[in-house]
């Protein structure tokens, strides 16, 4: 089954206004016209997401994210962003469950869940981020962690919502650190992955489902990581900050 590849940007609390407008210039000029096979996706924090907007002025050649979404509505909830107002933005995607908000905002696979459903409902796809960390690796824990992450965080959605869902598999323990999983390690990982998706939606929806890597994902990397069979692209950190190194990553996926 041939997936879209999806290389997303994920500029975490990096990129204001000024220097997202610089990236989006560097990257016009990087970008080639093969590059359309790709579904490209930037993630900005939410206070740039109307720069980046201006900049594209309609251009629906890149896609854009924002970094997470609340359960709720609207109302007296400070601080919070409704999936309405991401729509009236124009935000396509949204990455919900990242593992820096489940270790820094005690967030769990079930509050993500009322997220995840929350951004279906308003027709905005989810990238739902789930991995183990290093020390679930090393204890046997690896596919006991990651069915749960996607049983719980996927749970109540029908066949048809789970094929719309990107699913981004970022080992905890290679995010950030220079380290990524081998491409056999990942290869692995994300066949269990889909093989869980099977199980709980059926192969159809399962063979839909965009499976990102994340993890020290980098132009050097990429290439071989993008050359596994379920792996149908990756979510970028560090390397996504540099318009050259960000566009190098998006050939190596085509
Ligand atoms: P790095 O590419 O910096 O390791 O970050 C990965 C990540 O967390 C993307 O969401």
């Amino acid at each position: 089954m041939s997936r879209t590849p999806i290389i997303a940007a994920n500029w975490k609390m990096n990129m204001g206004p000024k220097e997202a407008r610089e990236f989006l210039a560097s990257l016009k000029s990087e970008l080639c016209g093969d590059c359309k096979a790709v579904d490209k996706v930037v993630v900005p924090p939410f206070i740039t997401i109307p720069t980046v907007m201006e900049v594209l002025d309609g251009c629906d050649c890149l896609g854009v994210g924002a970094q997470d979404v609340s359960d709720r509505d609207s109302g007296a909830f400070t601080g919070e962003i409704s999936t309405t107002m991401l729509n009236e933005i124009g935000c396509k995607y949204v990455v919900l469950g990242h593992s820096e908000r489940r270790q820094y905002h005690g967030e769990t696979s079930a509050y993500v869940n009322k997220k995840v459903k929350k951004a279906l409902a308003a027709g905005i796809i989810p990238i739902y981020c789930i991995g183990e960390t290093l020390e679930q690796r090393e204890s046997g824990q690896l596919e006991t962690i990651l069915k749960a992450q996607i049983v719980e965080g996927l749970a109540d959605l029908t066949p048809a919502q789970a094929a719309t869902v990107v699913v981004a598999y970022e080992p905890v323990w290679a995010i950030g650190t220079g380290v990524t999983a081998s491409s056999a390690d990942a290869q692995s990982a994300h066949a269990f992955i889909r093989s869980v998706l099977a199980e709980g939606f059926g192969q159809e929806a399962a063979d839909a489902i965009r499976i990102q890597y994340g993890g020290s994902v980098n132009p050097g990397n990429a290439v071989e990581l993008m050359g596994q069979a379920d792996i149908d692209g990756a979510l970028v950190g560090g390397a996504a900050l540099v318009a050259a190194s960000f566009a190098a990553i998006i050939k190596a996926s085509i």
